[in-house]
């Protein structure tokens, strides 16, 4: 039985949320592997249509089982909002919504240092979405993180709580001339928490295991983008975490060789919101008309997005770094008016031409691309639902895309709801 890694090819919001919406109607289970509420994954179904943060997006099938794993950075107020949303629209999460004891939890204290240390960097920022996410996990990794299990254990939470919050408040008064903050309010805070989520919390990974050993389909849904990747993004323009195939494994406890697919999403164009290179950047009236066609504006922060022409160099790097097996090119239907639309084929460098995605930040900034131009196809594809019927100009555009990067595309999507898609081969 299949288990399909799913993660962003490019720069985040590819689409996601929509291809794991549509491929979970056949799945048992869906697990989120990175990130946290930095992610802003949309799905629209007969149901509505949800920005989910923090919950998996197979949420909306009853019978589908949803874990957060422990590569999260959990915000739990917003998880208790997540949940309560839900409820409200007669969706059921108990018991078959599980987060993972060793999950890290962003703290009031996260979301502080995010912005204080986003001012520090002055003109330099990251544009993080402001989501505790980096601080959170650097507390992860130098060992003074808070995990979900220990909203489970009140009173040594309090023992675990009251040094780390000491030492943050020495770093608020004496770095950063800023108001310290309370254990107390923020022991009380995850009394509260502890309340509402502890039913949720438990050991993931062996539910997992579990799951495998039974036959089920299960999906890993990423989140962010390979190029946003901690160690082989544009770094430091980045998240904090791996958004990638092998972030699947780590962040939810499974062995590299339990993976059958891995499903790589990518827009049909590219975006990126926050700063860092990205060499097809269109500042221009293209860039304002993918941008108003494609409503391209944060999920999460309501940033415009950057939009530029498709980067296979990019591209490419993606697919061979994670070893992508399939690909799902969404957004296709917001290039239908193009007149003509151009490929990213490689990279001008201080006048020589590369088609490798180099790994030095100055370099990536010096990249001028060189555009291949195709016919548009000026014709709506919404309502198309076989790669046959697509117009021939469209065809020969994913079929061009598809020699550039690699790999093939399986899924092509043509709207963002849930049936506006073309499978050419299953996923699952
Ligand atoms: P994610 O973070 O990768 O899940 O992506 P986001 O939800 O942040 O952004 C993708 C946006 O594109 C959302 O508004 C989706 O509803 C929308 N979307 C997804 N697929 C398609 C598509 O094929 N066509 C169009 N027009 N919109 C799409
Ligand atoms: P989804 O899952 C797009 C970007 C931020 C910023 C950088 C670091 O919806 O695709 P962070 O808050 O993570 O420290 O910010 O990463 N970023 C995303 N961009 N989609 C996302 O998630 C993102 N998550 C983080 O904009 O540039
Ligand atoms: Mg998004």
């Amino acid at each position: 039985m299949p288990l399909v890694t799913i993660v962003g090819g490019q720069w985040g919001d590819e689409g996601k949320g929509k291809i794991v919406d549509m491929l979970a109607q056949k799945a048992d289970v869906v697990a989120r592997f990175a990130g946290g509420a930095n992610a802003g994954h949309t799905v629209i179904n007969p149901l509505g249509t949800f920005k989910m943060h923090l919950i998996p997006s197979g949420i909306f099938y009853p019978n589908v089982v949803c874990v957060m794993g422990n590569g999260m950075a959990i915000d739990p107020k917003k998880t208790i909002e997540e949940i309560s949303f839900l409820r409200e629209k007669h969706i059921n999460v108990d018991n078959r919504l599980f987060i993972s004891d060793k999950a890290h939890l962003i703290m009031p204290y996260h979301f502080i240092l995010d912005k204080l240390e986003e001012e520090r960097r002055g003109g330099d920022l990251i544009g993080t979405t402001c989501k505790g996410i980096g601080p959170a996990y650097v507390d992860k990794v130098a060992r003074r993180g808070i995990r979900a299990g220990d909203l489970l254990n009140r009173r040594n939470l309090l023992s675990k709580l009251r040094p780390v919050v000491d030492y943050k408040n020495e770093l608020f008064t004496k770095l950063y001339d800023a108001a310290s903050i309370s254990v107390d309010e923020i022991y009380e805070q995850c009394c509260h928490y502890s309340e509402i989520l502890a039913p949720f919390i438990k050991e993931t990974s062996s539910l997992l295991q579990e799951a495998q050993e039974r036959g089920a389909l299960i999906i890993l849904e990423g989140a962010q983008g390979t190029l946003l990747d901690i160690d082989f993004g544009t770094y430091p323009y980045v998240t904090s975490s791996s958004p990638t195939a092998w972030g699947a494994c780590s962040g939810l406890g499974i062995s590299p060789m339990k993976i059958d697919r891995i499903l790589g999403i990518f827009k049909a164009y590219t975006t990126r919101v926050g700063k860092g290179p990205m060499p097809t950047e269109l500042n221009d009236e293209v860039g304002e008309a993918i941008r108003e066609k494609g409503h391209e504006y944060g999920t999460t922060t309501g940033r415009p997005r950057r939009c530029g022409w498709f980067d296979s160099v990019a591209g490419r790097f993606s697919v061979h770094l994670n070893g992508i097996t399939d690909v799902a090119f969404t957004r296709l239907d917001v290039l239908d008016l193009m007149p003509h639309i151009k490929i990213c084929t490689g990279y001008n460098l201080d006048g020589k031409v590369i088609n490798q995605f180099p790994c030095d930040i100055n370099e990536q900034e010096r990249c001028t691309p060189i555009l291949e131009e195709m016919d548009g196809w000026q014709t709506c594809t919404n309502d198309v639902r076989h790669f046959d019927n697509l117009p021939p100009a469209a065809k020969a555009y994913v079929k061009r895309i598809e020699e550039l990067i690699d790999c093939p595309i399986s899924v092509i999507s043509v709207g963002a709801k849930r049936e506006q898609s073309i499978e050419i081969r299953p996923i699952l």
